[in-house]
């Protein structure tokens, strides 16, 4: 079996996963409460929690799967990009596992940790498709073709990263961080054409969010505190309509263009709710694959290449690509 280990940010995960991918066990500790005071992650703070959780989260890891360390054959871990001295607790910790049973390891990059998020059980993709990948971090349009081959990208964004887009959308109409999950669970009860919030027009097949972040500014502005109370809720499904749209429109576009016959979406913002039902027609990850986990580092672990005892133990983290 394949120990898979995750710490790019504020998540603390370790999975265990068959050669298959079938998985058994997946254990995600988020840090988010934290951070939630300083409305967004603090560096310092994450990497010493992943101290404090790494061991804790593969011994549960562990005991979900009844296995114990040796059953292990493989130990991926993420490298970058992400935080790097979150990155580096994931990567010391996989290297000594790995070292002391004389395993092989493998560094998973963690944007195809998220695409291979679409490779674990029973409704695994096998065919090429188009992915959108929405996260904290990035917002791409990939051409992915074979599970081993890197894919190739088609657009990415300009500014802000559309689950960025969503946590600063929070933080300006008072909600918690994260903040992608706070503003679908109240855009439930809002007029998503409450507000007429703008859908950047940029060339190609690229994104950007930054103007409808102003955009969102300047609307709560104009009301006064009571006011904005009221249209919370409208704010907040205007503004998800406004990053969905977005989204859907460029993906549909990208469709066209390459003639791709399967869209998938992976990443945080694959769990809104909003985009899940404008791509029901798209492959998504599961709900439980969409932030960040190890389930699906394990998974990109099978396609990419292990380095063999001890091989490793120079390897280093990437805090970005
Ligand atoms: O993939 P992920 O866990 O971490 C990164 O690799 O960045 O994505 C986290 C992002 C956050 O920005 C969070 O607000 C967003 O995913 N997110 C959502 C939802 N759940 C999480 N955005 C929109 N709707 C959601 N339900
Ligand atoms: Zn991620």
């Amino acid at each position: 079996m394949i120990l898979g280990l995750e710490t790019s940010c504020d998540e603390t995960a370790a999975a265990l996963i068959t050669a298959d991918g079938e998985i058994l066990a997946n254990v995600v500790s988020s840090q988010a409460d934290l951070h939630a005071s300083y409305g967004g992650v603090v560096p310092e703070v994450a990497s010493r929690r992943h101290l404090e959780l790494v061991t804790p989260v593969i011994r549960e890891a562990l005991d979900e799967a009844g296995a114990s360390l040796e059953d292990v054959e493989l130990v991926g871990v993420t490298a970058g990009p992400g935080l790097i001295g979150a990155l580096l607790v994931g990567v010391a910790a996989a290297k000594a596992i790995a070292w002391a049973r004389r395993l092989p390891l493998v560094p998973v990059d963690h944007l195809h940790g998220h695409v291979a998020s679409l490779y674990l059980g029973p409704d695994s993709l096998d065919q090429s498709f188009l992915c959108l990948l929405a996260s904290g971090g990035h917002t791409l349009l990939l051409d992915v073709q074979e599970r081993g081959r890197p894919p190739r990208a088609l657009g990415t964004t300009l500014d802000d990263a559309a689950g960025e887009a969503f946590d600063k959308g929070a933080r300006l109409l008072g909600l918690g961080y994260p903040g992608g999950r706070e503003i679908d669970r109240l855009a439930r009860d809002g007029d998503p054409g409450a507000f007429d919030f703008p859908v950047a027009r940029v060339p190609g097949l690229d994104f950007s969010f930054s103007g409808l972040k102003t955009a969102l500014l300047y609307a709560t502005r104009e009301l006064s505190p009571p006011e904005l109370e009221r249209r919370r809720a409208d704010l907040a499904a205007s503004y998800q309509h406004a990053i969905v749209r977005a989204l859907v429109g460029r993906v549909r576009e990208a469709a066209h263009q390459t003639g791709a016959r399967t869209i998938a979406v992976v990443g945080g913002v694959a769990a809104n709710s909003e985009l899940r039902t404008a791509l029901s027609d798209a492959a998504l990850a599961p709900l439980s694959l969409c932030t960040d986990n190890a389930a699906m580092i394990a998974s990109a672990g099978r396609f990419a290449e292990a380095v063999p005892y001890p091989g490793y133990l120079g390897l280093d983290a990437y805090a970005s690509r």
